[in-house]
């Protein structure tokens, strides 16, 4: 199902259509005169008598070609309530048999900036569902049309698109099955946004090894296809100025390798890449909204399998920092393609910080659900600016510790470090204990364990189900209010 919207500077025909008003808490109708018969609002007026106004959205059925939603605000409206209420309105107008709408944006309250832009955004972002792969598709085509004085900026419409499809695009690729998504057709797919004005550089096996980007390179060893390092620069700046870096973990499937996983769920794997594509999608979002800032991308592709040249539990590796890894786990691979990304980026970029998203262990679930994703970090301001932009959009972090303490449950005795704690639980932070290992210089840096976020089995306020995109929307939020 696709949901067109289409903003209009003056009022159409409003008297026919199926019409979306805005109302106060109380749905105080008498200042909709404009948009309503006499008639209408006596009928709605009694039917107002009857109805639970406790709920937020009303509809009523003027006849069988017209309806009228009235839509009430409550004071001190924050603007994720909006984007909850445009949800909430997609779910339940989807399965009307009527597909044209008319919002009246002038009916929001204007102290309210962008209400009807939240609004549909919580809408659009709600509406999206991945059906590439159903041979009978629904071809329900919706068409919203939004006029009013009120209605977004044209900067503003721009600002809420470009971060729609930057989510679209997490998710579609979070969605797509391991057989399609390999790292050699992702690697292909990032290429493609070189149309959009980001500078792609990919990075393939051969200069991988040259770079000496050993820890990558063991964990897709196994796999038929290709390891890859992409990096994506937007440089909205157009100056030298350090960029942000955000990197992504890109296991396109991720069996355990030679440590191989249990078959129950194991399908689950194929969103293991979503850190990465949290990136792709925020750097496409960036520059389709020309964002103010220099930004860069990187992600580290690999397909984790078993197999003759597969990884063995016990294998030594030397990462691109120099520093030797035992790898007593082939299943805890996450942190061996961060960790050479990790240290790259923080070498060839010297970026202002480093954000990476990873889901990267089963732990953080245990800890946190699907309600918040895990934060680890070296620094208070990076972390309290992304707690802060977390609440806003309504995808939250919680922090939690790193400690030099939990060192000792990673030495090893053969090699600098293991990539497993045997003993000593608290698998998370040892895992970004691990990462913090490949941060050389002391640069900003925090690490989101997105594994409980990625992907939503019975749907969230804002996604359907599936691929969730989280962190798109929270990375923008971070930019926009910090940096740009
Ligand atoms: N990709 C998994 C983590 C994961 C688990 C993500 C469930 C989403 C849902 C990761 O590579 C992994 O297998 N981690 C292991 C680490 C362990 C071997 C130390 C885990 O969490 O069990
Ligand atoms: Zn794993
Ligand atoms: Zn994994």
């Amino acid at each position: 199902m696709s949901v067109k919207i289409n903003y209009k500077n003056s009022l159409p025909k409003i008297n026919s259509s199926n019409l979306v008003l805005f109302t106060d808490e109380n749905f105080n109708i008498s200042s909709l005169k404009k948009y309503i018969s006499h008639s209408e609002q006596s009928y709605i007026s009694d039917l107002l008598k009857t109805k639970d106004v406790k709920r937020k959205i009303l509809f009523f059925d003027i006849n069988s070609k017209r309806k009228i939603i009235l839509i009430s605000l409550k004071k001190n409206l924050k603007s994720s309530d909006l984007e909850n209420l445009g949800a909430s309105f997609y779910d339940q107008f989807k399965n009307f048999k009527q597909n044209q709408y008319h919002l009246v944006s002038d009916t929001s309250p204007n102290h309210l900036r962008n209400a009807s832009g939240y609004f549909l955004h919580g809408l659009k972002l709600k509406s999206y569902s991945f059906e590439k792969y159903k041979t009978k598709q629904k071809n329900k085509n919706i068409s919203i049309i939004v006029s009013g004085k009120n209605r977004p900026s044209l900067i503003d419409q721009l600002k809420f698109k470009s971060i729609e499809e930057g989510t679209f695009y997490t998710r579609d690729l979070v969605s797509e099955p391991g057989n399609v998504l390999h790292p050699d057709e992702y690697a292909k797919r990032i290429s493609s946004l070189k149309k959009i004005g980001l500078k792609i550089t990919v990075y393939d096996e051969k200069k991988l090894k040259k770079l000496g980007m050993n820890t990558l390179l063991g964990v897709g060893q196994g796999s038929v296809r290709g390891s890859y390092l992409v990096t994506m620069e937007w440089n909205g700046l157009k100056d030298k100025s350090k960029p942000l870096a955000f990197v992504g973990k890109g296991v396109c499937f991720d069996t355990g390798g030679i440590s191989l996983k249990p078959a129950k769920f194991m399908e689950d794997m194929t969103y293991d890449m979503a850190g990465s594509a949290v990136v792709v999608g925020l750097m496409k979002s960036l520059a389709l909204r020309k964002a103010k800032i220099n930004a860069v991308g990187v992600v580290g592709l690999v397909e984790n399998m078993p197999g003759g040249n597969a990884q063995r539990p016990g294998d030594i590796v030397k990462s691109y920092s120099g520093k030797t890894v035992e790898v007593l786990n082939t299943d805890a691979e996450g942190r061996l393609v961060l960790a050479d990304a990790l240290t790259y980026t923080e070498e060839k970029f010297k970026p202002k910080f480093i954000v990476d998203l990873a889901t990267l262990t089963g732990a953080i679930i245990v800890s946190l659900g699907s309600e918040y994703a895990g934060l680890f970090s070296n620094d208070d301001k990076l972390s309290n600016q992304l707690i802060n932009a977390g609440e806003n959009v309504e995808e939250k972090v919680w922090r939690m510790p790193l400690n030099k303490n939990f060192d000792k449950l990673i030495d090893s005795k053969n090699a600098d470090m293991q990539n497993i704690n045997y003993v000593g639980g608290a698998g998370s932070t040892t895992a970004a204990q691990f990462l913090q290992r490949f941060i050389l210089n002391k640069t900003p840096w925090a690490h989101l364990d997105i594994a409980g976020m990625a992907f939503s089995k019975y749907g969230g306020a804002l996604n359907s189900g599936g691929a969730t995109g989280y962190g798109v929307r929270l990375l923008n939020k971070l930019i926009e209010d910090n940096y740009e």
